[in-house]
């Protein structure tokens, strides 16, 4: 026994320490954790999946889990990316955040072509129930709706808004908790790092379905950033957490103005550090997910191209001033 308790006390010191150098491993010993996203394709590169190994506890599917990937026609549903996302999570150990179950963009031209509130009902109700179903007991929380509002803090004219108003949301979280009873089942949505008539509205919100007895749990910040304009992020999730729900960081990116020199970098070391602090820092905040590893692979490139650099690793998988903020906050 003594002997035993011996080689514990060694042994200690040394876990804490290998753990502690990690993103996840530091998170983890805060009672957080730290993600990224990722899919099949970027998984089959050794330099991408070695750092998701030994770095993150936990993954988003970027792509393969939405609806144009998972139900490209009606009721035809087709699982491979994935289940290659879920089986590599499962096999080495981290959770996944399902995303996204409800989402007016990458949406197949046959759900937006829909023009009945009775069929539209039936078909979220069949895609929530076949995608959550399938991963039943496998996913950490589920993005159940993504970016319902416009800037403004009026509903996005989805297809689903126009046919169904505000109650296409609860028909949504309740077909999520009915399929999958275990995941935390959350709103997400981008832009809520500041203050404004977007995150009022989406507080507001969840007011409602708090009193309509809607069953959500979290509150999902996309937050995609822009460099030295990260300032707002801890008052705006604190005050989400103040809705009593869970809140996390969902798909970080700092991205930084063209071109990127050594003082830009330097400064996203500081954002970087400033914004998982945040989490950090807030009970209520769960983790902190990157929007991928590598700036080679960032969809900031195609989607905002006077931006760049906006990951922890560079193009080459070497670890940028970033990572060392990012990992200086937890
Ligand atoms: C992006 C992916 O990163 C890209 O690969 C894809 O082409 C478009 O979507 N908000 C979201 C994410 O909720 O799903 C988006 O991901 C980025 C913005």
């Amino acid at each position: 026994m003594k002997y035993i308790l011996t080689l514990a006390l060694l042994a200690a010191p040394f876990v804490t320490a290998q753990h502690a150098s990690t993103l996840d491993g530091k998170a983890k010993a805060k009672g957080k954790y730290f993600g990224t996203a990722t899919d099949a394709g970027l998984l089959s590169s050794s330099s991408n999946s070695n750092i998701i190994k030994t770095e993150f506890g936990q993954v988003s599917p970027e792509n393969s889990m939405k609806w144009d990937a998972t139900e490209p026609s009606q009721n035809s549903f087709s699982f491979g990316n994935a289940d290659t996302l879920v089986s590599f999570a499962q096999t080495n150990g981290k959770t996944v955040r399902g995303h996204t179950l409800v989402w007016h963009s990458q949406l197949p031209s046959w759900v937006s072509a829909i023009t009945s509130a009775t069929t539209l009902t039936s078909v979220m109700q069949n895609h929530i129930a076949t995608l959550a179903g399938r991963f039943k007991g496998k996913i950490y929380a589920w993005d159940v709706v993504n970016e319902v509002f416009e800037e403004n803090g009026t509903f996005r004219n989805s297809v689903f808004y126009k046919l169904l108003g505000e109650q296409f949301i609860d028909i949504a979280f309740k077909a999520a908790a009915a399929a999958d009873p275990s995941a935390k089942l959350c709103i997400n949505d981008y832009n809520l790092d500041g203050p404004g008539s977007k995150i009022d509205a989406l507080i507001a919100l969840v007011g409602r379905l708090q009193s309509r007895g809607v069953p959500i749990h979290c509150i999902g910040s996309q937050s995609h950033l822009i460099l030295g304009q990260v300032g707002g992020v801890k008052a705006q999730l604190q005050r989400l957490a103040d809705t009593g729900l869970d809140v996390m960081i969902t798909e970080l990116d700092i991205r930084i103005p063209l071109s990127v020199t050594t003082a830009k970098l330097a400064q996203q070391q500081t954002d970087f550090q400033t914004v998982v602090s945040a989490c950090t820092s807030i009970t209520k905040c769960l983790g902190v997910t990157v929007w991928g590893v590598s700036d080679k692979d960032s969809w900031v490139d195609s989607t905002f191209p006077t931006y760049d650099s906006p990951l922890l690793w560079d193009d080459n998988f070497a670890k940028k001033p970033a990572y060392t903020g990012a990992l200086a906050g937890i």
